[in-house]
């Protein structure tokens, strides 16, 4: 399996009680603005411990609410017709890394073709699928923004990934959340590790997004059971890993 696709680790920064969302992340800058440092210096920079991953997957909620906010695509309802199959952008350079970001109706309003943390730039890749419409695909062409065609109406994460390393030569990926993301590749077996730097804050709302949670249509509610793998004081900080047990 892990022959075809890269190797998957879940890396987020939770609240004391599992969430993603919400004030504690306001309590957490205010009290302990070391923790959010060390989350990124880990995993997004060369000297981090996940240094060497290639690229970052995040679900459209999490890009949207981060990076484009929202916005609209300027769609070309008059379009021709694209060539079919998947779009590789030209003159990619692939020593960049990586923002896949996984967006099944074609909602992100891409501004640009890459995107930059930190010092470092990112290719994006836009994973769709067939059901992705005419006019989406024209508009990642002419941003010149790669694509991935994977599966009808939900994301094939199979596929994704296998033509991830195939297209792109990933072979290590970030999944980065959210919480729906998460689970739908944990669920499909697909989820290597998992690295929770679990912040010391908490605000106990009941509408907030968690860690892992399923989504009616995009993957089912199936227990799964981990391993404990290495546990690490850092300050204020427990940074746990796990890896999954197969036989879920
Ligand atoms: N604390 C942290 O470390 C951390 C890290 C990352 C994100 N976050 C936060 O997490 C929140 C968002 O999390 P979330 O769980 O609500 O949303 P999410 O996972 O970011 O995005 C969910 C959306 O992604 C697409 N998607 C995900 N799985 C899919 C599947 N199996 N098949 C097809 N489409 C799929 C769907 O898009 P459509 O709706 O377009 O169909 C789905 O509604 C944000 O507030 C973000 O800031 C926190």
């Amino acid at each position: 399996m892990l022959m075809n696709r890269p190797y998957v680790f879940c890396y987020m920064a939770p609240s004391l009680n599992g969430k993603i969302k919400g004030s504690y992340r306001k309590k957490l800058e205010e009290e302990n603005s070391d923790a959010t440092k060390l989350f990124y210096v880990e995993g997004f920079t060369p000297e981090g411990r996940y240094g060497d991953n290639q690229g970052v997957m995040c679900g459209r909620l999490t890009t949207d609410e981060n990076l484009t906010k929202f916005k609209k695509p300027e769609l070309d309802t008059n379009a021709e017709i694209v060539k079919a199959g998947d779009f590789i952008a030209k003159d990619i350079n692939l020593d960049n890394k990586f923002y896949i970001s996984v967006d099944p109706k074609g909602k992100i309003a891409w501004q640009n073709s890459t995107i930059k943390f930190g010092n470092l730039t990112n290719n994006i890749i836009e994973i769709i699928t067939n059901e992705t419409s005419n006019e989406y695909k024209d508009f990642l062409r002419r941003k010149n923004i790669s694509y991935i065609i994977a599966g009808d109406k939900n994301i094939d994460f199979e596929t994704a990934l296998m033509k991830l390393k195939k297209l792109f030569k990933i072979e290590k990926l970030m999944l980065g959340g959210g919480g729906i993301l998460n689970w739908s590749l944990i669920q499909q077996n697909l989820c290597d590790e998992i690295s929770l730097l679990v912040m010391p804050t908490a605000d106990g709302s009941p509408d907030t997004p968690s860690l892992f949670q399923s989504k009616d249509g995009m993957s089912g509610d199936k227990p799964v059971s981990f391993n404990l793998k290495t546990v690490e004081k850092k300050g204020n900080i427990a940074w746990l890993t796990y890896t999954i047990n197969n036989n879920n």
